[in-house]
């Protein structure tokens, strides 16, 4: 497994890897590695012929200096795991190569899927994240790029940049893992300090008893009342949001109108740590 730091570099092993034919398969990560993105690993490998992963703490996309100061970094353990993996080369930047000079991110506006949850909570989060996935795209030019469904409204924008920006990549999204006791991976479940777990799991509990409860015949409005209610009711979760959206314009579902396909999502910070998870419907 090669690591590269320069894109100088890296755009000259691409080449080569291009010369011969091969299929570049792109899964970009902020390190911290675990099943989750190990899960993307497994699937790139299944799809292409070479597979990059990059590891870079975004500093464009972090709304709050602490939460990025806080990054859990693992680089060592990260490129065993890569390696395990069988990634074929970890992309490792510094921030001024990826960004020509300064990290700054240009406004982005993609309707609700970038005004709407994260993007009201967390205001510029996605314009960071667009910024960093289009000069990592171009960097890497890779002809799938691969992204976990934890990240739900982030996999959307992505989406929606790849038609409009790299419309002949392919973007493959990536079920979400969970622990074995249902908590969503996040490389930030690492900072849940003991003790709090328990006010974590809440959050995938309470999704499951309102995806229940709307299989069973209750209005979306009244099963997610329930349940916010219930959170609500933890002094150690700070619920931000619990809704029922279309996932392609992040619409909310109220009533018993659940066409398409709805996804349930939500965001509380417990124990000082955003948490987000969401479901199927
Ligand atoms: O999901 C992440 O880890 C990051 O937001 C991403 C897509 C790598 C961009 O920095």
């Amino acid at each position: 497994m090669e690591v590269i730091r320069a894109k100088s570099d890296l755009a000259l092993a691409l080449k080569n890897r291009r010369f011969l034919r091969m299929e570049v398969g792109f899964v970009p990560t902020m390190g911290a590695l675990h099943e989750g993105h190990a899960s993307l690993i497994r699937r790139a490998k299944k799809e292409v012929s070479f597979v990059v992963l990059s590891i870079f703490v975004n500093p464009t996309q972090f709304t709050d200096s602490g939460d990025f100061n806080s990054y859990p970094s693992t680089l060592a353990s990260d490129l065993e795991l890569a390696r395990e993996e069988g990634v074929d080369l970890v992309f490792v930047p510094q921030a001024e190569d990826v960004y020509d000079g300064e990290a700054h991110a240009k406004r982005m506006d993609y309707g609700r899927l970038t005004s709407a949850f994260e993007g009201r909570k967390r205001p510029g989060h996605f314009d960071g994240v667009i910024e960093v996935v289009r000069r990592l795209f171009n960097i890497v030019q890779p002809s799938t790029s691969f992204f976990g469904e934890k990240d739900l409204q982030q996999l959307q924008v992505i989406r929606h940049l790849g038609k409009v920006e790299f419309p002949s990549m392919k973007i493959v999204g990536c079920g979400l893992i969970r622990d074995a006791d249902g908590l969503a991976m996040s490389s930030r479940n690492i900072r849940i300090r003991e003790g709090f777990r328990d006010h974590a799991l809440k959050i995938n509990s309470c999704l499951m008893e309102a995806k229940n409860a709307i299989a069973a015949g209750f209005r979306v409005e009244e099963a997610l009342a329930l349940q916010r209610l219930i959170l609500e009711d933890d002094p150690h979760v700070e619920l931000e949001y619990f809704a029922a959206v279309d996932p392609d314009t992040f619409e909310e579902y109220v009533g018993q109108e659940t066409k398409g396909r709805p996804f349930l999502i939500v965001a509380a910070v417990v124990s000082g740590v955003r948490l987000i998870d969401n479901c199927l419907l």
